[in-house]
Order: structure tokens, then C-alpha cells, then sequence
């Protein structure tokens, strides 16, 4: 059974970038958001990277616009009834994912797959909101989606191989390339990147180097497209955080704890790009 028609709840900075490669990809893809300013907001980045994407020339305009009319949205869950897949992609809150995937689980075909593109939470206990446990898996892309090749397929307890089969194949046909793995909180990437993000924090705040420096020997030192303090920045310092108290949570190890230079640099507002200020100031 392969995947058509593609459900992405969200559409902030990953919904937005999924439901794009989705499109591209040629999936008829319907977003859903809570509030029509929202949605707006999303496909108007959409159709900025599929802007740069021409740009680059990574795409033609005919390919831009046929990815475009794949597109639609909704402030509903009904037209997502005849979905082969949802991924969602809405803020970090369990309660929030619950409900939501709750009212899908009685709304969307029984068939269809659904996806969390979570990055802290399990994916066994927001599966566990509805009645296709086995029918569940963490699909977790990584940003700039439309760029960064992976997505970890994350497989609980309860997924069926059937499911992963689905979710792989479909990853592929994206034009990503998939990793399977367990639902441990960090899954792969997150699990070694937030130590070494949390580290580099550490090093900073111990005068090991400057921000600069500190930057410039991960990029080039070992091969690194950014350094660091700026991945950092480019993240979100209070997504990090976020996660990593998740993380410390957890497994309770001293790595995953965040250091109280990201605390305070979290409290001062200085988030990183998306607030004009964090290691690095943004015009
Ligand atoms: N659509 C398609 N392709 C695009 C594109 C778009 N909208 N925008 C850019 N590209 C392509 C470019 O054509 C280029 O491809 P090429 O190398 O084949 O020519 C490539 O993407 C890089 O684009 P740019 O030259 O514009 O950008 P940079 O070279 O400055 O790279 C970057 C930017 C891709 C963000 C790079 O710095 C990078 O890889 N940084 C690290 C990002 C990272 O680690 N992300 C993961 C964060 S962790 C995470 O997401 C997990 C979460 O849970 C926290």
C-alpha cells in the first residue's frame, strides 16, 4: 500500500517544511492549522523556499507551481479523513498532541499511518492517545527540512514491521534517506548533538575560546557546515533547552544537563536567530 494523499498538522517552521517536500515529491498534501493566520503564515514560507529553491536551481517554476497547486489547508480534521498518512508537527506539548491525534484517530481512515515529527517526547506515549498503536511511528526531520537529507523513522514497542516498511519507503520517496531507530527520548541525533551542543555552552563559559573561535575550530577542524554556538543559535537556545531538560529527565546523566549559562541566556530572551539575539546578534 503506498502513500498518496499526505495530512501535516502545523505548519510553523518543520510543518511547513514537510508539507513543502511533500509536495515536491508529489504528494497531494493538505495542512491543517488551528488559525487561518497561521496557515497564511505557513504557506507564505512555503512558497518563499520553493522561491529559493528555483533560486538555486534546484527546481523549475513549473515544478514550483505544480508543488504549489499539491497544497491546500484547513483549519478542520475532516478533509484529512482520506489521508494514507498524518504527520504532525505542532508545538511540543503532550496534552496538545493527545487531544489532537485523539479526534484524528476517530476521523482519519482507519488504514492510514500517523506520524510525530516530536523531537522530546516519546512517540509510545502520544501513540497511545488512539487505536492504531501498531499503525504509529516517529517520522523526525531535521531543519532546514528542505535541505537536510534525514529523517529518523522511529519504531515503538507497538509498531508493526508493516508500518516501518511504509514509513521507510515513503521516506525514500521524499528523496531522504531513512534511519530506523528505538523511541529513546534524543532518538539518534539528538542524543549525541545535545551533549555536544550543551559542551561547546560549557567550554564558552569556562573561557576556553571565544564564541568565534570556538565556531570557527568545529567548522573547520572537523568538517562542521556550522559551528556549534551558531547550530545553536539556529536551532532556538530555548528549544534546546527545552529538550535538553527532557533529556536530563530521562537518563538523569550530568551531559544532558543544561548548563546555566543557556538557562539565563534563555530567561534574557536571547533565543537565537528567531529573536534577533543569542551567541550572535541578527539585523
Ligand atoms: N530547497 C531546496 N534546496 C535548498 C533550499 C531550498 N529551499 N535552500 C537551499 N537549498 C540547497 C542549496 O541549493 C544547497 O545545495 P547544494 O550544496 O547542492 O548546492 C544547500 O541546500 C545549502 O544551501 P545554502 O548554500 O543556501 O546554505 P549554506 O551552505 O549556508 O547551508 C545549511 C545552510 C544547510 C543550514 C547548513 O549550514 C547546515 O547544514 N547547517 C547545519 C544544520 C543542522 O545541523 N540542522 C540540524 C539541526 S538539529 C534538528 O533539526 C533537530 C531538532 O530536533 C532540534
Amino acid at each position: 500500500m503506498t502513500i498518496g494523499k499526505v495530512g501535516v498538522l502545523g505548519c510553523g517552521l518543520m510543518g511547513a517544511g514537510i508539507a513543502e517536500v511533500c509536495a515536491k515529491a508529489g504528494h497531494s498534501t493538505v495542512i491543517r492549522e488551528v488559525d487561518k493566520k497561521f496557515l497564511e503564515q505557513g504557506m507564505a514560507r512555503i512558497e518563499k523556499s520553493l522561491g529559493k529553491a528555483v533560486d538555486k536551481g534546484k527546481l523549475n517554476a513549473e515544478e514550483r507551481d505544480e508543488a504549489l497547486s499539491r497544497i491546500s489547508g484547513t483549519t478542520e480534521l475532516e478533509p484529512l479523513a482520506d489521508c494514507d498518512l498524518v504527520i504532525e508537527a505542532i508545538i511540543e506539548s503532550l496534552q496538545e498532541k493527545v487531544e489532537t491525534f485523539a479526534a484524528l484517530d476517530k476521523t482519519v481512515q482507519e488504514t492510514a499511518l500517523f506520524a510525530s515529527n516530536t523531537s522530546s517526547l516519546t512517540i509510545t506515549q502520544i501513540a497511545m492517545a488512539t487505536q492504531r498503536t501498531e499503525r504509529f511511528v516517529g517520522l523526525h526531520f531535521f531543519n532546514p527540512v528542505p535541505v537536510m537529507k534525514l529523517v529518523e523513522v522511529v519504531r515503538t514497542l507497538m509498531t508493526s514491521d508493516e508500518t516501518m516498511q511504509r514509513a521507510l519507503d515513503f521516506v525514500s520517496g521524499l528523496g531522504k534517506e531513512g534511519v530506523s531507530c528505538r523511541d529513546n527520548s534524543g532518538f539518534i541525533v539528538n542524543r549525541l548533538l545535545v551533549p555536544y551542543l550543551l559542551d561547546a555552552i560549557r567550554a564558552l563559559d569556562e573561557g576556553v575560546g571565544s564564541i568565534e573561535d570556538i565556531d570557527k575550530a568545529m567548522q573547520l577542524g572537523c568538517g562542521y557546515p556550522m559551528g556549534p554556538l551558531t547550530l545553536l543559535d539556529f536551532v532556538g537556545l530555548d528549544t534546546t533547552y527545552y529538550i535538553a531538560n527532557i533529556m536530563f529527565e530521562e537518563y538523569r546523566e550530568k551531559r544532558f544537563a543544561p548548563p546555566p549559562l543557556l538557562k539565563q541566556m534563555v530567561q534574557a530572551g536571547r533565543c537565537g536567530r528567531k529573536s534577533g539575539r543569542g551567541f550572535y546578534e541578527y539585523g
